[in-house]
């Protein structure tokens, strides 16, 4: 297969937010304890209770926020129970995740210092289903208010006198379902009375989220939107891609070549799913001054045999690395609305970037992906059009065989992002590169791939599917021609 592209370098569509490189943690299985928390005293090396290994994984990837603590178990947490000494912290059910004792002892100071590791941007979900006004308010002012106050007070008692700066602030979640099963034009209410105790405190500017609708809920984003785009920066949107019904989903891992078709034709209704949600916020945000923020996304499949059902563990292969840069190169393409997306979750759980055991961490295809990718961070999308082909099976219907984007970096160089879906044969890609000196362009390339789909990772072979050089591309006479291998994500950078 032969498809054909131009890419005009000098055309700029925007830029694409670094925070569409978003991660999303939550008190759900392994993710915050084990894969994040180990505690001070623990063996595997930490600092201040947060494992190294992780974090530096993490800022390789060059995390750029991280929302917590829910999911819905944010609309189940009452900060308050997570400060002040660990050991007298109170102990919680989570009853969402397993029924298994919550400690407490990850909470709002030790988040805060995961995100000074990471060098990302705090974005704190709060309660709205089952806590109130003044509890959001206070956890507010205890995080960012630095004068005179009780909460300001309360903080400097538990050992932090100066406060933080917190940029996102999310005002309930998903109070479609597990965050109180609310009707829009109800939660629409609730929305604009909580928001208005979510304050502004010695310049920290807040940047306001209201919970949108479940996947194609789109009188939810209507309802929404008509009642309460006043008040809002962003508006989120969760959406995840599970191969088969929600009671079967599907393994992670020895799946059939049916199940790796069906799963990239069903995350390709991400790009349908933004589409329409922007069409309605279109219609009461011309300008486009609020976000849509893709809060929760990535693969949902049944839990690895022998696994707690509600801790969510799952292997990851090959195929969430499609998933992961054929996401990316949609929300690229929305860049004008979509300016954050948080995958969901980054260790241990659903497609994780990490998985852990023990003292032991290996990164999973998925986390390639982002660190491929890291490059289209806050850069300028550039316009890219290509012909993406056609890839049937079996009578599953027709979907591009390729998809694909392109950005310049501030220093002028440009990359250029391609996903090669076709499990079976290998694809030839000739783009005509204008608006730029293609005489003297230099050309590196890195791909990554498999010989099976559902190649991955393990502790035995944490190096089993990993990023390689790609050298398979030449230019001629002004167009470059790239030689995909079959189910690849590749990424080229021109300079
Ligand atoms: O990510 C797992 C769960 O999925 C989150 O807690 C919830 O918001 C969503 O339903």
């Amino acid at each position: 297969m032969t498809l054909k592209g131009i890419l005009n370098a000098d055309i700029g569509r925007g830029t694409i937010d670094r925070n569409i490189y978003g991660h999303f943690s939550e008190h759900l299985g392994r993710c915050i304890y084990e894969g994040i928390w180990v505690g001070e005293d623990s063996a595997i090396p930490n600092t201040n209770g947060i494992r190294n290994d992780v974090v530096n994984a993490l800022r390789q990837i060059k995390i750029p926020v991280l929302r917590w603590p829910g999911g819905c178990f944010a609309d189940e947490y009452h900060w308050m129970d997570g400060i002040g000494p660990r050991e007298s912290r109170k102990r919680m059910i989570n009853t969402h995740w397993g029924g298994v004792v919550e400690n407490n002892h990850f909470g709002t100071h030790e988040f805060m210092e995961l995100c000074r590791q990471l060098e990302c941007e705090p974005y704190i979900n709060g309660n709205v289903g089952s806590g109130t006004v003044q509890e959001m308010s206070e956890w507010v002012e205890y995080l960012t208010f630095q004068g005179e106050s009780p909460m300001s007070a309360l903080r400097t008692a538990n050992g932090h006198a100066e406060a933080w700066k917190v940029k996102y602030f999310g005002v309930g979640n998903e109070n479609w379902g597990c965050g109180g099963n609310m009707r829009p034009e109800y939660y629409a209410d609730l929305y604009r009375q909580y928001q208005t105790y979510v304050r502004n405190y010695d310049g920290n500017q807040i940047h306001r989220i209201a919970c949108g609708p479940n996947g194609d809920d789109y009188n939810w984003m209507e309802v929404l939107m008509r009642e309460a785009h006043r008040f809002m920066d962003s508006i989120t949107v969760h959406y995840y891609t599970v191969p088969g019904l929600w009671e079967n989903k599907g393994a992670a891992t020895g799946f059939t070549e049916a199940e790796w078709f069906e799963t990239l034709r069903k995350t390709l209704f991400m790009d349908e799913l933004i589409t329409r949600h922007s069409a309605i916020m279109d219609q009461f945000d011309p300008s486009k001054r609020i976000g849509l923020i893709v809060d929760e996304w990535g693969t949902w499949y049944d839990v690895e045999p022998g696994t707690v059902p509600g801790f969510l563990y799952q292997q990851n292969t090959l195929r969430d690395a499609l998933v992961a840069g054929i996401n990316f190169n949609i929300f690229h393409k929305h860049n004008e609305r979509v300016r954050m997306a948080n995958i969901a979750q980054t260790i241990n759980v659903l497609q994780a970037v990490i998985l852990t055991e023990g003292d032991q961490m290996i990164l999973t295809p998925t986390y390639h992906v982002f660190d491929m990718y890291k490059v289209h961070q806050d850069a300028e999308r550039i316009d890219l059009t290509l012909d993406g082909g056609a890839y049937s099976f079996e009578g599953q219907g027709e979907i591009p065989a390729v998809t694909s984007t392109a950005s310049k970096d501030g220093a002028g160089k440009i990359h250029i992002s391609l996903c090669h879906l076709n499990h079976l044969a290998s694809a030839e890609v000739s783009i005509d590169l204008r608006g730029l000196a293609s005489e003297s362009l230099s050309v590196t390339g890195t791909t990554i791939t498999a010989d099976k789909i559902d190649a991955h990772n393990t502790f035995a072979k944490p190096d089993n599917v990993k990023p390689i050089a790609f050298t398979e591309f030449s230019i001629k006479d002004g167009v470059l021609t790239v030689s995909l291998p079959a189910m690849s994500v590749t990424t080229l950078a021109l300079a």
